[in-house]
C-alpha cells in the first residue's frame, strides 16, 4: 500500500498567511524539503514521523492553522474491498486507541469531502456500518456527531466544545483525484481560549487594536529565539507584546501616546499576575512613553526582532480623494523610514522586522502605498519575498477584502 502523503493541515482563512506561519514552523524544525499538494482550504504534506510530533506541538503557538491531522491509509475509489478492509483495520485501531477509560460512550464525527453526493452517502453508509460493527464487538456504545450539511465538519468551535480529542476522534475521508485518503484529526486550534483571554484582558482597542490570532502569527514569523528581545514600537494595548510573552520572550513596548503605555502596562501586569511565577514574568517586559522615530533614545538594548501593527493612518469609512490619500501616504513613508532605521540599530544581524503597512485601493486598479523600494534604500534593509515553502510571496494581504484600507504585512531583514 503506498501513501504518498500522511499528514494534511486545514488552513485559516487567509491562505497565503497560513502558509507563510506554516512555512516558517517547519523551517524552525530544520526541515530541508516538503512534498505537499494544495487541496482545496487544505494541505496535504509529507512529513517524517518525527517531524509531525514536533509539528503538532509547534501548532499550539499558531495564529492562523485551524487543524492538523494523519492520513494513514490510501486507496483507489474502485477498490471496494481494500477500502473495507482498511477501514476496519484503522477504525478498530482508534477504538483501542481512544477507548475512553471513564466516559460512557465514544464520540466520533466524520468528515467525508467528495462532490459526488452518491459516493458521499455511500462512503458515510459504509463506515458508519463499519463503526457501529465494532462498536457492538467492543460492547462500547459510539456516538456519531452530526455535522451540518454545508460544514461538513466540526468547527474548531464544536470540535472544543464536544471535547473531541480527550472523548473521542474525528475521522476524515477526503476523496481527491479518484484515491480516498483515511485519517484521524490530530489537534485543532481552540478558539475559546482566545475569546477568554480577549474578554479577560482590563483594556482593549475595538478600532484599531491587533486581534490575538494576527499577533500571534506575527511573533511566530518574526522567528526570534527562546528568552530573546521582542520590541514593538507601535504597542498600543500591549496584544502583541503578550504573544511574545506567551512564546516565551522577553519584549519591549513603546508608544508615544500615554494612555496607551498606560494601557499595556495595566495588560501585561494583568497577564503576569496569572503565572505562578509572576515576579520573574514582570521582569520580562519594559513599556516606555516614546516617539519611536526617537526609540534609541528609550531602548539601548540590542533586540532579536521586531514585530509591529504601526499607526496606519486616519480611519476612513470612505477612501478620501486621491491628492488626499497621497499627502496622507508621503507622512506614512515619512514616519515608517524614520522608525525602521531607528530600530535597525537596534536589531541584531540576520534578524527580521515584521512591519503591517497600508494601501489604499482605488478603482481602475490605482492604489496609493508606501514607496518600500525607498525605505529599503534609506535604511538599508532589504525585504524578503518569498517563504521558504509554498511560494508565498511577500507582502502578504491580511485583513478583509471589503476593508477600505487593505493591510499588507512586509518582513525586513537586517542583513
Ligand atoms: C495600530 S495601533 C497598535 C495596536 C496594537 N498592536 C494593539 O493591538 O493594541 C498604533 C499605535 O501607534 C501609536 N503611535 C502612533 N505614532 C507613534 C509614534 N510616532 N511613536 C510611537 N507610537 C506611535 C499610537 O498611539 C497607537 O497606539
Amino acid at each position: 500500500m503506498s501513501i504518498s502523503f500522511n499528514s494534511f493541515i486545514k488552513l485559516g482563512s487567509n491562505r497565503n498567511l497560513s502558509k507563510a506561519e506554516l512555512s516558517q514552523i517547519l523551517d524552525s524544525l530544520k526541515i530541508e524539503q516538503v512534498k505537499y499538494q494544495d487541496w482545496k482550504d487544505y494541505l496535504l504534506l509529507n512529513l517524517g514521523k518525527n517531524a509531525q510530533k514536533k509539528l503538532v506541538k509547534k501548532l499550539e503557538q499558531t495564529g492562523s492553522v485551524i487543524k492538523f491531522g494523519n492520513l494513514v491509509f490510501k486507496v483507489g475509489a474502485s477498490e471496494k474491498k481494500e477500502l473495507k478492509d482498511n477501514l476496519i483495520k484503522f477504525i478498530d485501531e482508534i477504538f483501542v486507541k481512544y477507548f475512553p477509560k471513564r466516559q460512557r460512550q465514544l464520540k466520533l464525527s466524520l468528515n467525508i469531502r467528495t462532490s459526488d453526493e452518491t459516493q458521499k452517502s455511500e462512503l458515510s453508509e459504509e463506515t458508519r456500518k463499519i463503526i457501529r460493527t465494532i462498536s457492538q464487538k467492543n460492547s462500547f456504545p459510539v456516538k456519531i456527531l452530526p455535522t451540518k450539511k454545508v460544514a461538513y465538519e466540526l468547527t474548531p468551535f464544536d470540535y472544543n466544545k464536544e471535547n473531541l480529542p480527550s472523548r473521542g476522534v474525528e475521522l476524515n475521508l477526503f476523496v481527491i483525484k479518484s484515491q480516498i485518503y483515511f485519517g484521524p484529526t490530530r489537534w485543532v486550534t481552540n478558539p475559546f481560549k482566545d475569546i477568554k483571554q480577549d474578554e479577560e484582558r482590563p483594556v482593549r482597542f475595538f478600532t484599531h487594536g491587533t486581534s490575538i490570532k494576527l499577533s500571534r502569527t506575527l511573533v511566530t514569523l518574526a522567528n526570534i529565539p527562546f528568552d530573546g528581545v521582542m520590541l514593538d514600537p507601535f504597542c498600543g494595548t500591549g496584544t502583541i507584546l503578550i504573544e511574545g510573552l506567551k512564546q516565551g520572550l522577553k519584549v519591549i513596548g513603546v508608544d508615544k501616546d500615554q494612555k496607551c503605555v498606560r494601557s499595556s502596562k495595566t495588560n501585561l501586569h494583568h497577564f503576569s499576575e496569572k503565572y505562578p511565577s509572576r515576579e520573574k514574568m514582570k521582569e520580562k517586559w519594559r513599556i516606555h512613553l516614546s516617539d519611536s522615530r526617537k526609540l534609541t533614545d528609550a531602548v539601548r538594548k540590542k533586540v532579536d526582532g521586531v514585530v509591529t501593527e504601526p499607526f496606519l493612518g486616519p480611519f476612513f469609512k470612505h477612501l478620501p480623494q486621491i491628492e488626499e490619500a497621497q499627502f496622507i501616504m508621503r507622512n506614512l513613508e515619512r514616519l515608517y523610514t524614520r522608525v525602521l532605521a531607528e530600530c535597525k540599530t537596534l536589531l541584531k544581524n540576520g534578524a527580521k522586522i515584521l512591519f503591517i503597512m497600508p494601501e489604499y485601493n482605488y478603482p481602475l486598479k490605482r492604489s496609493v502605498y508606501p514607496n518600500v523600494k525607498s525605505i529599503c534604500e534609506k535604511t538599508g534593509l532589504t525585504v524578503l519575498e518569498e517563504s521558504k515553502f509554498f511560494n508565498i510571496k511577500f507582502p502578504v494581504e491580511i485583513g478583509r477584502k471589503h476593508n477600505v484600507i487593505a493591510r499588507k504585512l512586509f518582513i525586513f531583514e537586517n542583513k
